[in-house]
């Protein structure tokens, strides 16, 4: 192969693995998480990887919203990809639900109280989050932006 041909190939090569990055890209992207698309950076890591940042200054009187609260405490296992979405989504679709209902952000049949119960006891191959783990008070934030349900 010429020099030419080979140098072609190679950018085409680029050309298709930046296009497949942008893939990760989608519905589930975590909201306030840090860009990771700095010219030259690394790929951008998979959304359970890019939780929110969020205020801790006073962790009983948390200032950052149920989403940020959420993404940044539940979201290694909650945001797509991560290892609850992925049970979930199976238990969903066994139920005839849609696979989007994976990623607890979609489901309007979760309470708040169902919510505080699974947090606090755990459930199946959830293990319970203490409060260092997650606050009453950011738990609170987190249930009711989760609870949409009656
Ligand atoms: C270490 C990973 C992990 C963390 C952290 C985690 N979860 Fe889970 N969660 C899971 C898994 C796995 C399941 C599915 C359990 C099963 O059915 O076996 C689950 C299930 C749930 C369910 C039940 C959904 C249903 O359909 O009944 C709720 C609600 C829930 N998690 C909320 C939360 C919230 C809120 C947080 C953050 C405070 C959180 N989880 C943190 C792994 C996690």
């Amino acid at each position: 192969m010429s020099r030419a041909l080979m140098l072609g190939a190679l950018a085409l090569t680029a050309a298709f693995s930046l296009a497949a990055c942008d893939g990760l890209k989608g519905p589930g992207d975590n909201a306030g998480a840090p860009s990771a698309d700095a010219a030259g950076g690394p790929p951008p890591l998979p959304p359970y990887q890019m939780r929110a940042q969020i205020d801790e200054t006073n962790r009983l009187k948390p200032s950052s919203d149920g989403e940020a609260l959420f993404s940044n405490h539940c979201g290694a296992c909650h945001l797509a990809g991560g290892m609850g979405t992925n049970l979930i989504t199976g238990q969903q679709v066994a139920a005839g639900q849609s696979p989007d209902k994976g990623l607890l952000a979609n489901r309007d049949d979760l309470t708040a109280d169902y919510v505080k119960a699974v947090v606090r006891s755990g459930k199946g191959a959830m293990p319970r989050q203490t409060r260092v783990d997650i606050t009453d008070a950011e738990l609170d934030k987190v249930a009711a932006w989760l609870g949409k349900g009656q």
